[in-house]
């Protein structure tokens, strides 16, 4: 039997689910989306992933669960928290999770996550050395991967240029909040990505988060060294990365 795995995106705005075939990187049905409940408290957001796990009643049971969220996660606790309720600062996220929905969860950062979809199933699959994954969003996720490894938590999106935090200045919200043209908002992510350039010499950049749609708009313009690609999975990076994610500890035995 092909493995599969249930990936989870918790997001500012909805909670999307399905199971994914983690031989395709594709996802075997429709996925669910419910949106994010005001105020996106844990004990409401934890209520909302066990009814979306409800609407795929025992076509799942046995399968390992992932789920991404947007905030640093340290062995299943939450830290940094910009852009959900701050009640997830130091909450211990996966036990509450998983006793919740009466299943073990398995929970990464949605950036990271998104760097492991686009590294083993997207516009990253076969590079060596050194990726780095950006998704321009509400916020600025990242996931740093060498040779395939992921190093978690990167945070690049809170860098400080010029005195700013980066993802106050290139995030795709941004742009729309301070209704930039193409050209304005080019520069600031140029700023951006030079500066990551500067800092890690990477082999490759990949844009993701829904701006990436419009790629063609901004990425051919930017002036780097290392080539920067549009991610492939789009809105799905996240359920992907956090299906494979919950799959390899469920192998490997190993705790989050
Ligand atoms: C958060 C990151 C998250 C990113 C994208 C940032 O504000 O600090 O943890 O990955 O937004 O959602």
């Amino acid at each position: 039997m092909r493995a599969t795995a249930f990936g989870i995106d918790i997001g500012g705005s909805g909670i999307k689910g399905a199971p994914v075939d983690l031989e395709s990187g594709e996802l075997t049905t429709e996925r669910i989306r419910f949106a994010t409940p005001s105020p996106s408290t844990p004990k409401a957001v934890a209520k909302t992933v066990a009814q979306l796990l409800a609407e795929f009643g025992s076509d799942i049971d046995g399968l390992p669960i992932g789920i991404t969220i947007p905030c640093i996660v340290l062995h299943g606790v939450t830290k940094l928290s910009a852009n959900l309720d701050p009640k997830w600062i130091d909450c211990q996220a996966a036990d509450l999770l998983s006793s919740t929905v009466g299943r073990t969860v398995h929970l990464l950062n949605d950036g990271d996550a998104a760097g492991i979809a686009e590294v083993y199933y997207g516009a990253a699959k076969g590079q060596d050395g050194l990726v780095i994954m950006t998704t321009l969003g509400t916020g600025i996720g990242s996931a740093i991967l060498y040779n395939g490894v992921l190093v978690p938590n990167t945070e690049l999106g809170h860098l400080e240029i010029d005195g700013f935090d980066a993802e106050k200045r290139a995030a795709a919200s941004i742009k729309t909040i301070e209704d930039l043209s193409w050209k304005a908002y080019i520069k600031r992510v140029q700023r951006y990505y030079e500066t990551l350039e500067m800092l890690f010499s990477p082999d490759l950049f990949v844009v993701g988060g829904g701006i990436s749609r419009d790629s063609d708009k901004f990425l051919p313009f930017l002036k780097l060294r290392a080539p920067i690609v549009p991610a492939h999975l789009r809105n799905q990076a996240g359920i992907v990365g956090a299906a494979w994610h919950a799959h390899q500890l469920d192998q490997s035995g190993r705790a989050d």
